[in-house]
């Protein structure tokens, strides 16, 4: 890296089975944004906030588990909706005990007033944190959050 040059903090975010079909997916539960419309969101903001924000969605486990390995040691902060994944994963919640960065949990419903076998998050201890049932909103409530966690970014004399 150049002198004077700072590196700006990556955030991955990690979007779980059918999150891709946001905007038709039962939108009285999950809004009418789509995931297109989360990510610009998360990105543009993430620009204001100084952070690079990098975007994953998968429907299958293993590649969500890949996806999180890869950010050992790559990334300052980690927002993961797991989706279905959430209430019976124990590969993510695995992998998320590894990581040595925050790491918060978003949900756009609220998980604690719907079926009951939705009330139970296996990540929910391992996480710094949990967002459930602002919809949209959620995500960017995240971010901002890591942005106030993480330390300044480091500048090469
Ligand atoms: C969800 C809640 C989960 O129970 C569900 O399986 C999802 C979405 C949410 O964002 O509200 O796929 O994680």
């Amino acid at each position: 890296m150049s002198p004077g040059a700072t590196s700006a903090p990556r955030i991955v975010v990690i979007h779980g089975p059918n999150l891709n079909l946001l905007g038709s997916r039962e939108p009285e539960i999950y809004g009418r944004r789509t995931l297109s419309d989360i990510n610009a969101l998360l990105t543009d903001l993430g620009t204001r906030l100084g952070l690079v924000v990098e975007t994953f969605q998968s429907n299958h486990e293993g590649d969500i588990v890949d996806r999180l390995q890869q950010t050992i040691g790559n990334c300052e902060g980690v927002i993961i909706n797991a989706g279905a994944f959430t209430h019976t994963s124990i590969a993510i919640r695995d992998v998320l005990v590894m990581l040595e960065v925050p790491v918060i949990e978003v949900h756009l419903s609220n998980i604690h007033e719907r079926e009951p076998f939705r009330h139970t998050s296996l990540m929910a201890g391992v996480v710094t944190g949990q967002i459930v049932g602002l919809g949209a909103a959620g995500y960017g409530l995240a971010l901002r959050a890591l942005a106030e966690m993480i330390p300044a970014p480091i500048t090469v004399a």
